[in-house]
């Protein structure tokens, strides 16, 4: 009665679509392994790879509470869980690694109980996750990370998520410099308010991207992938931004952006030779100012 699951990381917002955009990658991502025991209550043994950051307190710990308040909604608080959880990706590093920990918890549960939701009705208890780890219950990382592909997250209220259909031939690059950006500081300092023009350069971006994916159409996605209200607010926090983002476009990539709220950068590009390259050039756009960094390149 244990079962092994793994959660991958996702790239957030995809530039202009933040809180509702996002995709998962192949590589890095979350390893948790759940077993059933007769003790009512979630119990943490162990977290490897989070340098003793995280808490082992289940109601504290993003898949502890994704999995609590799963079991309530069911009507199976008397279950008991214990989990030994593998943070196999860095963690404030813009790649969903409170969301992979939260998915991977309440998909390791309800398989174990043997499905009694579906996996898109997981959603909510992984979000409750999202909430305790950055005070707000986003779901462009949790959705990806659940259902697999590129999603969009139409409505938060009642919760609506689209999978969308991706060209067979599209690869991601990410880059993560070895600092860290708070979440929660990252979503403080964005502007509450938003001139009408931005919106609609906004809402055009959002509507070309979707277009440019499911047609699919290189240059439609490539025109899309600009963000004129959270990344010219969120470039300050990530050192050599414009190098690094120049870099990445001048070596073939079809946009380059933030991924979630940073300090990651996310490229998109039509081929894996060029996402390699890609990669490359956006490390050398770091290491310039002494910054390593790691990079993943993945199909979309
Ligand atoms: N959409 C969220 C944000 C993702 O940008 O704050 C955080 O990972």
């Amino acid at each position: 009665d244990s079962i092994k699951v793994f959660a991958p990381a996702t790239v957030a917002n995809v530039a202009c679509g933040f809180d509702i955009f996002g995709f998962a990658v192949d590589n890095p991502g979350d390893e948790l392994v759940l077993r059933k025991t007769d003790l009512k209550g979630v119990k943490i043994n162990k977290i490897e790879g989070d340098e003793g950051r995280l808490p082992l307190d289940a109601s504290k710990n993003t898949a502890g509470i994704a999995i609590i308040k799963f079991l309530e909604a069911i009507g199976a608080e008397s279950q008991g869980f214990e989990m030994d959880l593998k943070k196999l990706m860095p963690l404030g590093s813009g790649l969903g690694s409170s969301a992979a920990s939260s998915v991977a918890g309440v998909f390791a549960a309800n398989e174990l109980l043997g499905r009694p939701l579906a996996q898109k009705d997981l959603l909510p208890f992984a979000m409750e996750g999202e909430f305790i780890a950055c005070g707000s219950a986003h779901a462009d990382n949790v959705g990806p990370s659940l259902m697999g592909g590129f999603t969009v997250i139409r409505s938060y209220d009642p919760l609506d998520i689209i999978q969308l259909r991706t060209p067979k031939e599209l690869y991601a690059t990410i880059v993560h410099p070895h600092i860290e950006v708070n979440t929660k500081d990252a979503r403080n300092i964005l502007k509450r308010e938003i001139s009408l023009k931005k919106t609609i350069t906004q809402m055009g971006n959002v509507a070309g991207l979707v277009a440019g994916l499911m047609l699919p159409d290189y240059d439609l996605i490539s025109r899309s992938l600009v963000d004129v209200i959270i990344e010219p607010v969120r470039a300050i926090l990530i050192p050599q931004f414009d190098v690094v983002k120049n870099a990445a476009l001048e070596n073939g990539a079809l946009g380059c952006s933030i991924s979630g709220s940073g300090p990651s950068m996310f490229a998109l590009s039509k081929d894996f030779d060029t996402a390699q390259k890609v990669g490359r050039a956006m490390q050398e756009g770091f290491s310039k100012v002494g910054i390593d960094s790691d990079c993943y390149v993945s199909g979309i």
